[in-house]
C-alpha cells in the first residue's frame, strides 16, 4: 500500500530565516518517509483564518514560532498541561477529526540538549542561574523544575518580569530574583548558567558578563546559536567550564514535534547538526 503523504510546516512572521524546514526535511529524507515540511508566512492579523485553511488542507500539524506562540494556544481546541504551564505553544498537531492540539517541545528541547551535551550534569538539587525572563525563559524554567532543580536564580533587565515568573512558579521550587546589576556576584555556587536573553546574538548587543565568580565545575549554556559559539560560551570554555551551545535546543525541540506528525521519533545526530552548522556558516 502506498504510504500516506504527510504535510507539515512552520508558521511565523517573518519566517524566511527558519532552519526548521532543513531539519524536518532531513528526517523525512533519511527515514524514507513520504511527506513535506514548508516554511509558511502568516501575518498576525490572519492567524486564525490561515491556520484553519491549513487544517482543512489536511496538514498533520505545524511548528509555531515568533510572534504566534500565544495565538497558537488560543487557537487550539485542546492544550497539553505543559503548553498551558508555559503559556505558549510551539507545536500544533491536527487530528483527523479537525481538532487542534497545542503542545510545547521547547522545554524538552532545552533539557535533552543539555543531557546530550553534558551527560554528567545532575539536575536534582542543582542551583541554576537563568539570565532573562521572556518566553524562552518560561519554557526553560518549566523544564528545570520538572527535572528536580532545587534553586533557580532569575536575573532580568526588567526586574518586574523576573519577579512575576518567580511568583508564578514559587510553589514549585526555590526561585529567587537577582537584580540585574548584581548578576555577576550571584554566580557564586551556581552549577548551571543559562543565557535565555537575546544578548550575544548576531546584531544584538554583547551579553558582557564577567564569569569570575562562577565555579569552574559549572556548566554554561546559551540559547543563542547565531553565532554558534557566543562570546559567553567562548569565555566560559577558555576558563575551563563545560559548555553546551544553543543549536542543540533547536534540533531537540524539533524531534518530538516530528514524532507527533510522522509517528517516528527521529535522531539528533552529527549529520543533522553539521547540515545546520554549514548553513549557519554560509549565511554569516
Ligand atoms: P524569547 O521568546 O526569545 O525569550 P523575549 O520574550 O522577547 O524573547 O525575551 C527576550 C529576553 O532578552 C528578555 O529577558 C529581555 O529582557 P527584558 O525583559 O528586560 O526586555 C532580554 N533582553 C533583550 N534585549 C536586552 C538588552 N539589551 N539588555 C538586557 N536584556 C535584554
Amino acid at each position: 500500500m502506498a504510504q500516506k503523504f504527510t504535510k507539515a510546516g512552520v508558521v511565523g512572521w517573518p519566517i524566511s530565516h527558519s532552519r526548521s524546514p532543513m531539519i524536518h526535511n532531513h528526517w523525512i529524507k533519511t527515514l524514507g518517509l513520504s511527506g513535506s515540511y514548508e516554511a509558511i508566512a502568516i501575518e498576525p492579523e490572519n492567524f486564525d483564518q490561515d491556520m484553519r485553511a491549513l487544517v482543512e488542507a489536511g496538514y498533520a500539524g505545524v511548528n509555531v514560532t515568533v510572534p504566534h506562540k500565544q495565538a497558537a494556544l488560543a487557537f487550539a481546541d485542546d492544550v497539553s498541561p505543559l503548553a498551558r504551564r508555559i503559556g505558549a505553544s510551539n507545536t500544533l498537531v491536527f487530528g483527523d477529526d479537525g481538532r487542534v492540539l497545542a503542545d510545547n517541545t521547547d522545554a524538552a528541547g532545552f533539557m535533552n540538549n543539555l543531557s546530550q551535551g553534558c551527560p554528567d550534569l545532575v539536575f536534582e538539587g542543582a542551583r541554576v542561574m537563568m539570565l532573562g525572563a521572556g518566553g524562552a525563559a518560561r519554557a526553560i524554567l518549566c523544564g528545570l523544575l520538572e527535572a528536580g532543580v532545587e534553586t533557580i536564580l532569575i536575573s532580568n533587565r526588567t526586574e518586574a518580569k523576573a519577579s512575576q515568573l518567580a511568583e508564578e512558579f514559587a510553589h514549585e521550587g526555590d526561585i529567587l530574583v537577582v537584580p540585574w546589576p548584581e548578576r555577576e556576584a550571584a554566580l557564586m555556587e551556581v552549577d548551571l548558567l543559562v543565557n535565555t536573553t537575546s544578548l550575544g546574538m548576531k546584531g544584538m548587543p554583547a551579553l558582557d558578563l564577567s564569569l569570575d565568580a562562577l565555579p569552574l565545575q559549572a556548566v554554561v549554556t546559551d540559547i543563542v546559536y547565531a553565532p554558534l559559539e557566543t562570546d559567553l560560551l567562548a569565555h566560559a570554555r577558555a576558563r575551563g567550564n563545560a559548555v553546551v551551545d544553543g543549536l542543540g535546543m533547536l534540533l531537540h525541540q524539533a524531534a518530538p514535534a516530528f514524532a507527533g506528525w510522522f509517528g517516528t521519533l527521529p535522531e539528533v545526530d552529527d549529520a543533522l547538526r553539521q547540515l545546520v552548522v554549514d548553513d549557519l556558516e554560509a549565511s554569516s
